[in-house]
């Protein structure tokens, strides 16, 4: 007699996510934690472990002090929770502009210690030196064109991309910087939509929109965001899913006040209480 043992599918690998360039759309959305990998993990194909988890987790006021620890640690966790997406994770400000091999260390420092799929770093033509380096020693990455958040200062904020001829130009040329150095994917971040829809006509890798356009190849949003639980600003690009800040409030409101009125804990959430 046989046993019949519960299939287990492998993990969407980044091959994978690759070869949807042109078909079903991809879907990403960010992941910090166990507990939420876990709930996203059967409806998404990549779960990104952004350094946005920063602003997010963190209350910081950009990215630029996330460290290669955080993501580590984040990462694993977000790796620990999921079974079936392709878990990609952010290499953080200052691990991977240096050199390529300071990004070639910091990269495998991260894979070896989360176990995801790859890495993402953002940066066209002036980090394609780096993603090349990177591919041609094992490591998968997913480039990021457009408003590029660690480059807010350069920027003077997180302003649209490619509002300008010459605004469009360095964004096409910066993806298809990327696409020649070898990466799987791009995000494309908050760039105007005809600018966005050219690149994904105009390169052979898929484009994982944010703020870019609904012909990108896929999109990306932050979990926090749609779902209501991060309020302290929300971009044109996100679409509210859920309203579960305040359901997190109105049900820790309730929580004091039943523990102020004496009315929690109840027999039934004690050990041992005598009958009454
Ligand atoms: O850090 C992040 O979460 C990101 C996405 C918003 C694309 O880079």
């Amino acid at each position: 007699m046989s046993t019949v043992l519960p299939t287990r599918h492998p993990r969407l690998s980044v091959r994978d996510i690759a070869a949807r360039k042109g078909g079903d759309p991809i879907v990403c959305i960010t992941s910090y934690s166990a507990p939420m990998a876990k709930l996203m993990d059967e409806h998404v194909d990549v779960l990104l472990v952004g350094d946005t988890m920063g602003m997010v987790l963190y209350g910081l006021d950009n990215t630029l002090s996330v460290t290669v620890d955080m993501m580590v640690n984040h990462g694993a966790a977000v790796c620990r929770g999921s079974q079936k997406a392709c878990v990609i994770v952010d290499m953080p400000f200052g691990s991977y502009q240096g050199s390529p091999e300071a990004a070639f260390d910091a990269a495998a420092h991260i894979m070896a210690e989360t176990g995801c799929a790859g890495v993402k770093l953002e940066g066209g033509c002036v980090m394609a030196e780096t993603i090349e380096f990177l591919v041609a020693r094992g490591i998968p990455v997913m480039g990021h064109v457009g408003m590029t958040p660690q480059s807010a200062n350069v920027f003077g904020g997180f302003k649209t991309q490619g509002r300008s001829d010459e605004g469009a130009r360095i964004v096409l040329e910066d993806a298809k910087a990327v696409e020649g150095a070898g990466a799987f994917s791009m995000v494309i971040e908050q760039t105007i939509e005809p600018v966005s829809r050219r690149i994904t006509e105009e390169v052979s890798i898929p484009t994982i929109g944010i703020g870019a356009s609904p012909a990108c190849d896929g999109q990306i949003i932050v979990a926090e965001d749609i779902l209501g639980i991060f309020q302290d600003f929300t971009p044109k690009f996100v679409k509210r899913y859920a309203e579960l800040g305040t359901d997190v409030s109105e049900a820790v409101r309730t929580y004091a006040e039943e523990v102020r009125a004496g009315k929690f804990p109840g027999p039934n959430h004690v050990y041992g209480a005598k009958k009454s």
